[in-house]
C-alpha cells in the first residue's frame, strides 16, 4: 500500500506521522512545495521508526509528483491555515487554487487514487477537488466530522469524567459553525447522554462544540494539527484495511437527506472502495431545520467558488 500527504505543515506531517507509527501503508509520501521541507519531516518521521518501533517508510518529495505515482490513497492538507480573526471561508481564493493545482497533479500520477481532503474551507474544498478529479463520490471526500465529534466526545468526556473511549457521537452538516450535533445520537457506554448531563451544560458543549476550532486558534494563533491528523488518518486507515467503520464524513449529497449537489457530513461507512454506503438518518423537525441552515451556509460558498472559476 502506498499513501501520499499532500502538504508537509502542521496537519500533513502529523497524519503522516500517525499513519506511519500505526504501520497503516508500507510507503508514505510526504509532497511540499517548500524545498527540503518535506524531505526533513519525512526524515525525522523515518529516524523515529527505530524508538517507536515501525517499520513504514517515509519518504520526502519537494514538488516531484513522479515519487506520489500509484498512491492508493492521496490526502490533500495543502493550502493556508486560519488566522485568528479569520473565517474557514476567508481562506477560499488562495486555497481553490492550490486544491486545483494539486488535485491535478495528483489524478495525473495516481489516477486509481482515493483522495480525502482536509484543507479549508473543507466543504467546498471537498467540492473544489471533485471539479478537478472528476472522481466518483465513492473515492472522494473530505475529513472534518471525525475531527468535530472528537471535540465533542473529549468535552463530554472532560464533563462527565469518564473515559473518551466510552463517548460515541453523531454529527451532520458543514465543517463550520453551522455544524449539526446530534445530542439524541450520543451515548455513555450505550446510555444517552441526555440520561448523565444536565440540559444547560449538553448545550453549553454543543455551542463550544461548533467553535472548537475557532477557540484553538485563538490560542494558537494558528489552526489545529494534533486531532486533525490523527482524524484524517484514522479515515485512512479505514479504507486502506477495509474495515467498514462509521465515521461522519463530507460527501456529495445526491438526495439523501433531501439535499442535492452540496458537499456535507453525514454518516457513512468507510472500506476498500471509499465511500461504501452513506448511511441516512430519521431527523426530527429541529435537526431538519440545523441541516438546511448548514447547507445553506456551504452552498454560499460553493456559489462563490463558482463566480470566481
Ligand atoms: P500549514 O501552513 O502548517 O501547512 C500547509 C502546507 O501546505 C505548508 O507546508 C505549505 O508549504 C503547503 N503548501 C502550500 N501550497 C502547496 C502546494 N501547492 N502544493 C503542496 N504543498 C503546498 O497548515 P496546516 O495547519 O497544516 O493546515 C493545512 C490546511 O488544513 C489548512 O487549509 C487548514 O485550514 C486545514 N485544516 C482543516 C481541518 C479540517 O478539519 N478539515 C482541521 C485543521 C486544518
Ligand atoms: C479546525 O477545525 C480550523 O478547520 C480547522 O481546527
Amino acid at each position: 500500500m502506498k499513501i501520499t500527504v499532500v502538504g508537509a505543515g502542521n496537519v500533513g506531517a502529523t497524519c503522516a506521522d500517525v499513519l506511519a507509527y500505526r504501520e497503516v501503508a508500507n510507503e508514505i509520501v510526504l509532497l511540499d512545495i517548500r524545498e527540503g521541507f518535506s524531505e526533513g519531516k519525512a526524515l525525522d518521521i523515518w529516524q523515529k521508526a527505530p524508538i517507536d518501533l515501525y517499520d513504514s517508510r517515509t519518504v520526502g518529495s519537494t514538488n516531484d509528483y513522479a515519487k506520489t505515482a500509484n498512491s492508493d490513497v492521496v490526502v490533500i492538507t495543502s493550502g493556508l491555515p486560519r488566522k485568528p480573526g479569520m473565517s474557514r471561508d476567508d481562506l477560499i481564493t488562495t486555497n481553490a487554487g492550490i486544491v486545483k493545482s494539486v488535485t491535478e497533479n495528483v489524478i495525473k500520477h495516481s489516477p486509481n487514487a482515493i483522495i480525502i481532503v482536509v484543507s479549508n474551507p473543507l466543504d467546498v474544498m471537498t467540492y473544489q477537488a471533485h471539479i478537478t478529479s472528476k472522481l466518483p463520490r465513492t473515492k472522494l471526500m473530505g475529513m472534518a466530522g471525525i475531527l468535530d465529534t472528537a471535540r465533542y466526545r473529549a468535552f463530554l468526556a472532560e464533563a462527565l469524567n469518564v473515559s473518551p473511549k466510552d463517548i460515541q457521537a453523531m454529527l451532520l452538516g458543514g465543517h463550520g459553525d453551522t455544524m449539526v450535533p446530534l445530542p439524541r445520537y450520543t451515548t455513555v457506554a450505550g446510555i444517552p447522554v441526555t440520561e448523565l448531563i444536565d440540559k444547560d451544560k449538553l448545550h453549553a458543549i454543543l455551542e463550544r462544540t461548533k467553535v472548537g476550532g475557532g477557540e484553538l486558534v485563538k490560542l494558537m494563533g494558528t489552526s489545529a494539527w494534533y486531532a486533525p491528523g490523527s482524524a484524517a488518518a484514522q479515515m485512512v486507515e479505514a479504507i486502506v484495511k477495509d474495515q467498514r467503520r462509521v465515521f461522519p464524513v463530507c460527501v456529495k449529497l445526491e438526495g439523501e437527506y433531501g439535499i442535492k449537489d452540496c458537499y456535507l457530513g453525514v454518516p457513512v461507512i468507510l472500506g476498500k472502495n471509499g465511500v461504501e454506503k452513506i448511511i441516512e438518518l430519521q431527523l426530527n423537525s429541529e435537526e431538519k431545520a440545523l441541516m438546511e441552515a448548514s447547507r445553506k451556509a456551504v452552498r454560499e460558498v460553493m456559489d462563490v467558488l463558482d463566480k470566481i472559476g
